[in-house]
């Protein structure tokens, strides 16, 4: 029996996790894949590049929502996925992380009682103040099968209550990295582009919204990231909502190369020779490790804990590193995707 599995994305990183997914899921003849673009991310640089480049298949459609305020779009999301999953009769929801598409597909499917599942379930900042963190939450609550890329997800789940449906298999970012480290060095012209030769840089990425919309805190994380580029140069790709914050407010950071977003192949280029990373997103923080570079994370928590523990990234708001360094056995082996396929397919037979 060939089944439907219908998979929501609509922002950056999602791409790039079903990717790794959807490259597994074509070796399958029982299982069969719909993507649904939401358009939460519709910038070519911040959405078609991936598609390209990772050889995601088409998306089956593409719902043009992007902008707005979180209600709206969520809400614009919530009807449009809904009549594509009565049309579609998907046997299953696959959500990735925490973004207002995810929030959307888990709820238009939990609704319509089509099972959810969610991939990078579990992880905590315990800050309410983040969209993310509240995405994150209802999509778990609202999930059959939840997998946790880490031990730590498992135990934030259970401190709920969720114990059934929960799985650690593994962070699918390391599977997209070990990727994206196998072909950045002969896809990539990245560091010639940019001039870095024998240069000593560090890579920042700065978007999140508690970061963005408060004019003093982003001042004072600029005012930070000059004071790194003192010492380095600091080549920041700068993602949509921060180019826009930064034009209004006429900031422009002293000894810092800012550059368009840019493809996935072309960032794990500047993560391999570079010195240090500088962010706020989720993904990099890991992805620093996986590259083993140090971090330092512009946020006032992380939902990465073990990356902290291990001494391989540590908070802005933290003055010393933690040493010596260790290994983090915890994110699995980069197969992930692999995983991931298993237990769905387990769990949809015993249903
Ligand atoms: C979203 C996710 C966040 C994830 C991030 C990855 C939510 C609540 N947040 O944040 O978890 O880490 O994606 O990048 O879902 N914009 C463009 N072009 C684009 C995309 C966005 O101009 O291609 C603009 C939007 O119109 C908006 C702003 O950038 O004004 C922010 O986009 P939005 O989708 O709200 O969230 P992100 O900050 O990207």
């Amino acid at each position: 029996m060939t089944r439907t599995i219908f998979t929501v994305v609509g922002a950056r990183p999602q791409f790039i996790k079903a990717a790794a997914v959807s490259r597994v899921i074509a070796g399958r003849p029982d299982l069969n894949e719909l993507i649904i673009h939401t358009g939460q991310h519709y910038d070519a640089n911040m959405s078609d590049i991936f598609f390209d480049e990772l050889g995601i298949p088409a998306p089956k459609r593409h719902l043009g929502i992007g902008g707005g305020s979180h209600g709206a779009m969520t809400g614009k999301m919530l009807e449009a996925l809904e009549a594509a999953m009565i049309e579609d009769k998907p046997d299953a929801v696959l959500v990735y992380g925490d973004t207002n598409s995810t929030l959307a597909g888990a709820l238009a499917a939990a609704k319509l009682h089509i099972p959810v599942i969610h991939v990078e379930a579990g992880l905590r900042s315990f800050n309410r103040r983040m969209p993310e963190e509240i995405n994150r939450v209802m999509a778990d609550h609202l999930s059959a099968l939840l997998l946790c890329p880490t031990q730590t997800g498992v135990d934030n789940l259970k401190a709920e209550g969720i114990t059934r449906g929960v799985h650690a298999v593994g962070d699918v970012m390391h599977d997209a990295t070990l990727y994206a480290i196998e072909q950045s060095r002969a896809k990539s012209d990245v560091i010639e582009k940019l001039d870095l030769e024998g240069r000593d840089y560090a890579v920042c990425t700065l978007h999140r919204a508690e970061n963005t919309d408060d004019p003093h805190r982003f001042a004072r994380i600029i005012a930070f990231l000059e004071e790194q580029a003192r010492e380095r140069l600091v080549v920041f790709p700068v993602h949509p909502r921060t180019r826009k914050v930064m034009a209004e407010r006429g900031i422009s950071p002293k000894g810092v190369k800012r550059v368009d977003p840019m493809g996935y192949f072309d960032l794990h280029r500047l993560l391999i020779d570079c010195s240090l990373v500088l962010t706020d997103s989720g993904g990099l923080q890991k992805e620093a490790y996986f590259h083993r570079k140090p971090c330092i994370t512009l946020r006032n928590e992380t939902e990465w804990v073990e990356t902290i523990d291990a001494g391989w990234n540590r908070l802005w708001t933290e003055v010393n590193w933690k040493v010596p360094r260790s290994e983090i056995s915890d994110y699995g082996h980069g197969f992930a995707a692999n995983s991931i396929i298993e237990t769905i397919i387990s769990h949809t037979q015993k249903a």
